[in-house]
């Protein structure tokens, strides 16, 4: 299985510290905020990984983490997403790297306590569709929202004003190859963005979807207050594992 890590767009709710930097260079605690998910695929064993980015500072992440030997890897591939046309527009410059095979797609400010290694184990045994982590949070309405209907998924609502659940679908996606021709059939949103809450309502809609959910905490880091609550929670797990 490949690991897919994206960490385009243009980080505006973070104004002025993405001004000048890419927001996946922030420290988040004691290491820069790319580090976590790069970390998240590597204890999941995942060794092939693809890293999307995108903006001014693209070379960076180059110098910062070269060829992942700091991360146990032996090579990390990069692509450039050109300004900020959504997560699945991201996740569609990685169809090359994927070449047929099921990929593990983790946002770049997506930070976690535990691991995915079990999630990613079930993957692999899933003949085919796609799997999501989903996790309940105090503030649904931030996040793309699941709709249950008998226990089951039914659709994703992103960013609902009244949300009919609280849980969230986290930035953790797993697909297998079509992912990339539903990729293609996709329409901007209002926000002007491909979706990814647009891909995973075709796989629901297509009874293709499984769903785990998400153990120990989980932050994303795109505006102020999830950055230092991200920081705060990485500091505390630091202080108790030392
Ligand atoms: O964090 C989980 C949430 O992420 C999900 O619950 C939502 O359904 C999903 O839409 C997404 O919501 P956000 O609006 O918070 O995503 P954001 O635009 O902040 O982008 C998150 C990451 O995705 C970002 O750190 C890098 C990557 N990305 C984003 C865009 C817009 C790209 O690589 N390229 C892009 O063009």
């Amino acid at each position: 299985m490949k690991g897919i890590i994206l960490a385009g767009g243009l980080g505006t709710r973070l104004r002025p510290l993405t001004n000048v930097t890419n927001k996946h260079l922030l420290p988040v605690y004691d290491k820069p905020m790319i580090y976590y998910p790069l970390l998240t695929l590597v204890d999941a064993g995942i060794k092939d990984i693809l890293l999307v980015t995108g903006g001014n500072n693209a070379g960076d992440f180059l110098r910062l983490i070269g060829n992942g030997s700091a991360f146990g890897l032996k090579h990390v591939n990069y692509t450039y997403q050109k300004g900020e046309g959504g997560i699945a527009e991201a996740l569609g410059l990685a169809e090359h790297f994927a070449d047929g095979e099921k990929v593990v797609v983790i946002l770049g400010d997506n930070i976690i306590e535990g691991s995915i290694r079990s999630t990613v184990e079930a993957f692999k045994r899933q003949r085919a569709g796609a799997r999501i982590l989903i996790k309940k949070v105090p503030d649904p309405e931030r996040f793309g929202v699941v709709v249950f209907k008998k226990g089951k998924i039914a659709r994703v609502e992103e960013k609902p004003k009244r949300p009919k659940s609280s849980y969230i679908v986290t930035g953790i996606y797993m697909y297998d190859a079509r992912v990339f021709d539903i990729i293609r059939t996709l329409k901007p949103s209002r926000r002007g963005e491909l979706e990814i809450t647009d891909v995973n309502n075709d796989y629901i809609r297509k009874n293709q979807m499984e769903y785990d959910i998400l153990k120990g905490w989980w932050s994303d880091c795109g505006a102020f207050d999830s950055l230092l609550k991200a920081s705060n929670l990485v500091a505390g797990k630091s202080r108790k594992t030392g």
